[in-house]
């Protein structure tokens, strides 16, 4: 059935719309076929596509978990204005739907532009004339949602029935907004934001049950989001800091209501928050893997990038090296050990991710993570890494301040390392 898909307008995020969208018909199985021309879509100048589903139910199952999908309308008519609409509606399908005997609400937007209520009021009452006289209207939980919405910049005007959209549960907000970093009881320098967090999840289609590995997982905000999604996970970080919630890793500056069961802020502080399985996490250099579990449906993860995050591996030729600090971790004095480390070339560490997710993923499995560019970097250093035995999937700009992008990169693994003749180091 032909169905009308309106993305929430987040321009930071505008490049994950249709891959986000994909991935989750992808992992629901829903087989869509987009009817409009993506090459040329915008979410900034019209925020709608039309696809062909097969039913209601796998375009809610869609939107039940997407950060980037507002709603997505049964359109009953279509036109170049709210007066063409009413001309070409087609009043049967109306007719017979109003006709249902289910409480209603009748919605109006208009893109990038407020409605006032006489407007709107003139846009909504002649379609009452298809409705039965006793219909009942429901404001606050109705069992349909009519709406009209127009984007007056593009002439793009349909109404119709609201099939599924992203706070249709609770009518509230989003499935995600209680992970808000902003309300976190612990927080690091470089702490990725929720919705790129659950954007990334949902490029990996993780589903419940899988197994995913964060081999940077700093704070765990990318683990928050695919254990939320109620996936099994796995995280590492070379800095003990970070993981311990010392000197990186730190309390909310913040008071957060609601954080009197924590006891200790280090990386475990945001799961016992949220009421989240502890995830199983260890303190690892990526340039030498002690993880040995080889099944991983995904490696989702956001490496470092040298602004706030130097990527940083321990020494080669010294590893068994250690030196004896004290270090005060929640006000105890905690002897800790820790070997040398030096810095990475710029883009070794993605080099490194490709190898271990090479090893560490099932055939099959995705990988997605966050690749910085900057146009001052020379070209090939803003080239997309590879590895023989991944195929890139997609990548979605996120575009940061003035000549700086971060591109979340999805691959799946084709192959096996032993396959292939000569794995690229
Ligand atoms: C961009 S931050 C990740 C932030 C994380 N997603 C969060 O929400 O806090 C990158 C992380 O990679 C870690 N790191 C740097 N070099 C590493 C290496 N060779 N092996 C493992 N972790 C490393 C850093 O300590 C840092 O915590």
């Amino acid at each position: 059935m032909r169905l009308v898909v309106c993305f929430a307008i987040k321009m930071q995020y505008r490049y994950f719309c249709i891959q986000e969208f994909e991935a989750l018909c992808e992992m629901n199985e829903v087989k869509p076929i987009i009817l409009s021309d993506v090459d040329k879509f915008d979410c900034n100048i019209c925020p709608f596509i039309e696809v062909d589903l097969p039913d209601y139910e796998g375009a809610r199952q869609v939107v039940s978990r997407s950060v980037m999908i507002k709603y997505i309308l049964d359109p009953f008519s279509q036109g170049t204005s709210y007066e063409d609409l009413l001309v070409n509606v087609d009043k049967e399908r109306l007719t017979e739907s109003l006709h249902s005997g289910k409480s209603i609400k009748f919605k109006v937007e208009s893109i990038k532009k407020k409605i006032k209520p006489k407007e709107r009021n003139e846009i909504i009452s002649p379609y009452g004339d298809y409705a039965p006289k006793d219909i009942v209207f429901e404001m606050k939980d109705p069992e349909q949602t009519y709406m009209v919405v127009g984007n007056p910049k593009t002439e793009e005007y349909y109404m119709g029935l609201e099939v599924a959209c992203m706070s249709w549960k609770n009518n509230k907000s989003n499935f995600y907004a209680k992970y808000d970093l902003k309300a976190r009881p612990y927080l690091g320098p470089t702490s990725t934001s929720h919705e790129l967090a659950f954007l990334m999840a949902n490029q990996a289609e993780l589903k419940e049950g899988d197994l995913v590995f964060d081999p940077f997982v700093g704070t765990g905000s990318i683990l928050i989001a695919c254990s939320a999604l109620k996936a099994f996970c796995f995280g590492s970080d070379i800095d003990l800091r970070v993981l311990q919630g010392y000197s990186v890793g730190k309390k909310a500056k913040k008071e957060i209501p609601g954080t009197e069961m924590i006891k200790r802020y280090d990386v475990f502080a945001n799961f016992k928050y949220y009421g989240l399985p502890k995830p199983c996490i260890v303190a690892m250099d990526i340039s030498y893997p002690t993880m040995l579990l080889k099944k991983f449906d995904a490696i989702v993860c956001d490496p470092p990038y040298g602004v706030k995050a130097g990527s940083k591996k321990t020494q080669p030729n010294d590893v068994a090296s250690v030196k004896e600090s004290k270090w005060k971790i929640n006000n105890e004095t905690t002897l800790g050990i820790f070997t040398k480390k030096e810095s990475y070339g710029i883009n070794q560490i993605y080099h490194k991710l490709l190898k271990i997710a090479s090893f560490l993923l099932k055939k099959g499995g995705k990988l997605v993570f966050l690749f910085h560019t900057d146009i001052e970097y020379p070209p090939e250093v803003n080239e997309y890494p590879t590895h023989p035995c991944f195929e890139l999937v997609h990548a979605c700009e996120n575009p940061l301040m003035r000549k700086r992008s971060r591109h979340s990169i999805k691959m799946v693994k084709i192959c096996e390392p032993e396959d292939i003749e000569e794995v690229t180091e």
